[in-house]
């Protein structure tokens, strides 16, 4: 496996995933906290940063067991860092480097550019330039306005680059990161969604023996690929929980859990709705509904859990974004939290000890995981939906007849995207049901009645997102079928606001 070490930059996550994309298992730790057991490491890649060497906050990292000994791979503020402080100058450039570049000089005699032609397309991001190579630099490649954009160190399998090869407008990076993974740093490329699958069920079985395991269910992709891992480990010692809080969409509950059933899982369906919906009557708090929500799934989930005698392992789709310590802006180390996302994650939550399959995975990698043990894509290829449900949809007090018309509304709206090939192309997408009544004319009636608003959204993460440009006849028909089918709506509008500043969801 590869260690990366996080000096901070926005792109640190993808560096990791595009060593994935190579085969290789790759983990990021902060630049401070390097592991103790580093010799089961084979080569180390530093980030970018957003500080400066030269300047009094610059991020140190203690390299005395790494550089020389292990193959060093260092980027942007790495390659700054190593020629800074090991007898070369770092400056101020004069103009700020952004953007495209092209290597107008390579040593294409090199291991590290093999298959790589003078010309090649990079992506700089920079405004601290390297003025002089370190000690025994030997310079790799220049561009046009940065003499120093990728140089080695004589006598170590220590190279550095200025600019980012993780990133997709650099044409080349991913040879690059083959050539000193693969040729230089000799890393094997075996790691794979099967192999990934193999090791993982047999950890599983050591570590769980023949205890029993309780897990959550909720449709959504990471929970199911636990499950069916759980399942390959255990099979019926894995009791799967699958809580109907009355706020999925339309039918999801009676499908879905038709489909885990049919996976093999041993799935119990608690339809747990009223206890949810009173609990709800009349909230009009987003923050209040989230925590209802919260505290009557625990007691619903710890109720069923209790008829499993003697479970001892509480098992969670959790991945590897919710986990990787990032490094903050102001330099220290600072944990991930997104705790509106866990809503079933309680560790010490009736003294269970936690099993979590998935935490050394991305997204699309869980999607893979599932994808090779034959899980319908279906499934796999399911929007993300709120822990909440349609209860962050309605906006203002929560009724019943005001789920029952959302639920309406968004089974419209997601069936058509299917039927229109659009829901592969969106990222997430759902109704939301608006506290406003409007004025409108139904016949010769003047109706005085609810507005829905439309969202869909692209992201990769949820973090940052963009509204989705649907097509015109798209939304007409939408939005006719809507008004036509769904008692008590008569107005549609679309969202067309992006994350920041808007959010994704409205409440
Ligand atoms: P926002 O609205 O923060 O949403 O842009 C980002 C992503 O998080 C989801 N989301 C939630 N998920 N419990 C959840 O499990 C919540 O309370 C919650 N609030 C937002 C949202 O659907 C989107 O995918």
């Amino acid at each position: 496996k590869v260690l990366i070490l996080d000096f901070g930059s926005q792109y640190t996550q993808l560096i990791a995933r595009r060593v994935r994309e190579l085969n290789i298992y790759s983990e990021i730790h902060p630049f401070n906290k390097i592991p103790v057991d580093l010799d089961s490491y084979k080569a180390v890649i530093l980030s970018g940063s957003p500080f400066s060497v030269r300047s009094d906050n610059a991020l140190h990292s203690d390299l005395s067991n790494i550089r020389g000994q292990k193959p060093l791979l260092a980027v942007c503020y790495g390659a700054q860092y190593l020629a800074h402080f090991s007898g070369g100058e770092v400056a101020e450039s004069n103009t700020r480097e952004y953007g495209r570049a092209n290597l107008s000089f390579i040593q294409e005699k090199d291991l590290f550019f093999e298959n790589i032609h003078t010309g090649s397309q990079v992506w700089m991001s920079h405004s601290d330039t390297i003025k002089q190579l370190p000690t025994n630099g030997v310079l790799l490649a220049s561009t046009h306005d940065v003499e120093n954009a990728a140089y080695k160190i004589e006598g170590e399998a220590t190279y550095a680059i200025q600019f980012h090869p993780e990133v997709y407008h650099s044409a080349d990076g991913r040879q690059l990161l083959q050539n000193f993974l693969v040729k230089i740093a000799r890393v094997k490329q075996d790691w794979t969604p099967q192999s990934f699958i193999e090791e993982t069920v047999e950890n599983l079985k050591n570590k769980i023996g023949d205890d029993k395991v309780v897990l959550g269910l909720s449709g959504g992709v990471d929970s199911s690929v636990a499950a069916m891992l759980l399942n390959k480990a255990i099979g019926k010692n894995l009791y799967c929980i699958f809580v109907n809080n009355g706020l999925l969409r339309k039918n999801e509950f009676e499908d879905v859990l038709h489909q885990y059933q049919g996976m093999g899982l041993n799935v119990k369906g608690v339809d747990a709705s009223a206890r949810f919906l009173d609990a709800l009557d009349g909230e009009s708090d987003p923050e209040t509904k989230r925590k209802i929500i919260g505290r009557v799934f625990i007691e619903v989930f710890d109720d069923e859990a209790h008829r499993i005698e003697d479970v001892k392992w509480l098992a969670q789709g959790t991945i590897y974004p919710d986990v990787i310590e990032s490094v903050s802006a102001t330099g220290g180390p600072s944990a991930t939290i997104k705790s509106h996302h866990n809503v079933g994650g309680l560790p010490d939550f009736m003294k269970l000890k936690v099993v979590e399959p998935l935490k050394s995975l991305f997204k699309d990698e869980v999607r893979r995981v599932g994808a090779s043990m034959n899980m319908d894509p279906l499934l796999l290829g399911r929007h993300p939906f709120p822990g909440p449900g349609l209860a962050i949809r309605i906006l203002g007090d929560l009724t019943r007849e005001k789920v029952r018309i959302l639920q309406e509304v968004d089974a419209i709206f997601i069936n058509n995207l299917k039927s229109w090939n659009l829901y592969d192309k969106v990222w997430q997408a759902g109704a939301i049901l608006l506290p406003v009544n409007s004025v409108g004319v139904m016949g010769d009636e003047r109706t005085y009645e609810k507005c829905v608003a439309l969202r869909a959204v692209e992201s990769t993460d949820g973090m940052t997102a963009d509204w989705v440009n649907l097509p015109y006849e798209f939304l007409q028909k939408t939005s006719n079928e809507i008004i036509n089918k769904v008692k008590g709506v008569n107005r549609v509008v679309y969202d067309i606001s992006s994350k920041p500043p808007a959010t994704i969801e409205w409440e």
